[in-house]
């Protein structure tokens, strides 16, 4: 998709991104309170789309780049996925990681998300280890595989 704009996180958008993350996570959604405003060094970003002149969050990435970097939450709408707006945020991820320094990145994904998994590898990331029983499931716990990229 060519007409998307990514932005770093502001206030008025928070609302928009807890309820996407609970439809893409609605085991383990988060709160507002797990998307920190850090005007000085953004470690949230969006991926906006306009809509009948409004601008919609259509996918958001979450991280802390500092030493090394962790990916803790990526995600598209549905309507929205295979078009390229998750790698636009990786993107922007990796390019504030390489402004910090950044030369290793760390992300667990659920062991059964295949989606996931292929984006990761994509992207360069190798599993490097497991979790046992880390998520919460619909049958129980699931396993985290733990991946890394240099
Ligand atoms: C995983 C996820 C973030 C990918 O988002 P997306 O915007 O659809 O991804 P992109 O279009 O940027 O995909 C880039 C590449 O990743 C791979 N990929 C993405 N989704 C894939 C899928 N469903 N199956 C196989 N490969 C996939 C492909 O190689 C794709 O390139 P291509 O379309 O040219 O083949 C999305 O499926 C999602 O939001 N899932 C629910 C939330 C989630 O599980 N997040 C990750 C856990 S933190």
């Amino acid at each position: 998709m060519q007409d998307i704009t990514i932005v770093p996180l502001t206030k008025d958008r928070i609302r928009e991104v807890t309820e996407l993350d609970s439809q893409l996570f609605p085991l383990d959604n988060w709160s507002e309170a797990c998307f920190p405003i850090n005007e000085e060094q953004p470690l949230t970003y969006l991926a906006l789309h306009t809509v009948s002149g409004k601008q919609k969050v259509i996918g958001y990435c979450t991280f802390v780049a500092i030493i090394e970097g962790e990916l803790h939450r990526i995600g598209t709408a549905p309507g929205y996925q295979r078009k390229g707006v998750a790698q636009q945020l990786l993107n922007e991820m990796f390019i504030v990681g390489q402004k910090n320094g950044i030369e290793k990145w760390f992300l667990e994904v659920r062991a059964s998300n295949r989606a996931a998994i292929r984006f990761y590898e994509k992207n360069g990331f190798k599993p490097v280890g497991r979790r046992k029983n880390y998520y919460k499931s619909e049958t129980g716990r699931e396993d985290a595989l733990v991946m890394s990229k240099e």
